[in-house]
């Protein structure tokens, strides 16, 4: 068989490779090392952290027995321990990118409840996301389950690896690359192996262990969830009044405190209850951003005009700390966003009929009092928790 010289010249950069990575993950006495996890790169705790038991607030003990799209987890992927570890560990590796510049991390911050604060993200090569980071946490309660502002991923699952993919954020097209790039890194084969029993690298398994370590966050440490247990005593007036507009002019898209059980119980979990108002169906609205339509949304994905200009209704939990705000972060403040909805909600073919045209029309109190109820929905726990924070030295 006739071997082209080049090939030969490929062989042996691969074997070279080969070699420079086994002696990385070897000893001197040449018998493989399991690394004790983060021993040099990583900080990880010698026994894992808690990711399983999820502590709600007393009013939503019951809730699973009440709503069984409480949690979206798949039979096939429950969060472990050892899972969400290591599915940690690869939300804020840089190894994912192309370039080792960008991990998950860089665009989701933990300090900005896992948004990342610019209109637009920066991706490995410098390049801007079309759209606005989005906040990342209690996904697990995501009833539709599907992911992105124009909920293009079906589940959390698939989600995860699209950003590796994607050409502006990551950009490892290959997954294939990536599962031998990780393999011959120093820390994964143990961690690997704790998670799911073999240190084989794929690209299911990195899959599954970001999901876990995503439906891991979960967030329930807000003045609103204390003010649930208490009647609300805890809120100021302007909070309680802010309440009380938002429950009338809002909650029928974000989620709320309406009449039947599982929507009570959906209060502001993750994001809105799907109501048969809603006339882009559950979960889905137009909000008057724009008009003409600058970014379709689920039009585009769906092909479909009739879904123009509609995008996932989002969540609006730690709403204080994730500025700028909407799909493409127009708006800096949550007075800002106020402004709009009072006086330039913009008449679409499509606005969701909850929406008066041209706005609510709000005094300037009753702005005051509605951002001020909004901020009661800060959880500032989740931004600290040690367990959701970087493990790399
Ligand atoms: C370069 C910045 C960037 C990086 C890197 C990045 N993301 Fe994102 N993420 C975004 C943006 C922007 C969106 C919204 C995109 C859209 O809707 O089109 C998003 C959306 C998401 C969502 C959807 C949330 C929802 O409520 O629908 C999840 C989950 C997510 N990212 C997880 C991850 C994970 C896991 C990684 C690493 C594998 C990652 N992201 C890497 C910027 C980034
Ligand atoms: C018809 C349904 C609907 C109603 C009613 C509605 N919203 Fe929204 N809201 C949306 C949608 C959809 C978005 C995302 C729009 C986009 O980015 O294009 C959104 C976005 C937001 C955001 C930005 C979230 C983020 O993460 O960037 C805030 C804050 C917000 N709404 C607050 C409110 C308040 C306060 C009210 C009541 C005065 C309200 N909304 C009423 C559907 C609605």
């Amino acid at each position: 068989m006739k071997v082209k010289k080049s090939t030969y010249v490929i062989m042996l950069f691969t074997c070279l490779g080969v070699i420079a990575a086994c002696k990385k993950s070897t000893d001197v006495s040449g018998s493989p090392v399991t690394p004790t996890p983060g021993s040099d790169v990583l900080n990880l705790p010698a026994t894992p952290f808690d990711y399983t038991t999820e502590v709600l607030p007393a009013y939503l003990v019951n809730i699973k027995a009440l709503s069984p799209d409480f949690d979206n987890t798949p039979s096939t992927n429950p969060i472990t321990n050892t899972g969400a570890t290591l599915g940690r560990v690869l939300f804020y590796d840089k190894a994912l990118s192309l370039n080792n510049t960008t991990a998950c991390a860089s665009c989701h911050l933990q300090a900005k409840a896992f948004s990342d604060g610019l209109s637009f993200s920066k991706g490995f090569d410098g390049q801007f996301t079309p759209r606005n980071s989005m906040s990342i946490i209690n996904l697990r309660h995501y009833a539709q389950k599907k992911m992105f502002w124009d909920m293009r991923a079906a589940d959390i699952e698939t989600q995860v690896l699209l950003p590796i993919q994607n050409h502006i954020e990551m950009g490892i097209t290959d997954l294939h690359s990536l599962e031998t790039k990780l393999a011959q890194l120093s820390y994964y084969p143990s961690l690997f192996k704790d998670a799911f029993g073999t240190t084989d690298v794929t690209s299911d398994r990195i899959s599954k262990a970001l999901s876990q370590f995503v439906r891991s966050i979960a967030s329930f440490n807000s003045r609103y969830d204390d003010g649930m247990g208490n009647n609300f005593a805890n809120f100021t007036a302007s909070e309680n009044n802010g309440k009380t507009l938002f429950m009338s002019r809002c909650t029928e898209c974000h989620g709320g405190l309406l009449s039947n059980t599982a929507a009570a119980f959906n209060a502001f979990i993750n994001v809105s209850v799907p109501s048969q108002n809603i006339t882009m169906g559950p979960g889905v609205a137009n909000n008057g951003l724009e008009f003409p339509f600058v970014d379709k949304g689920i039009g585009a994905v769906t092909n479909n005009p009739a879904l123009d200009g509609g995008f996932k209704i989002p969540m609006l939990r730690n709403i204080e700390l994730t500025a700028p705000y909407m799909h493409d972060g127009r708006f800096a403040t949550l007075e800002a966003v106020l402004d709009f909805y009072s006086d330039n909600v913009k008449t679409t073919p499509n606005l969701g009929v909850q929406i008066p045209v041209g706005g609510f029309k709000f005094t300037a109190q009753e702005k005051t009092d509605i951002v001020a109820f909004l901020k009661t929905l800060t959880d500032r726990s989740v931004t600290t928790d040690v367990k959701y924070s970087n493990p790399f030295k």
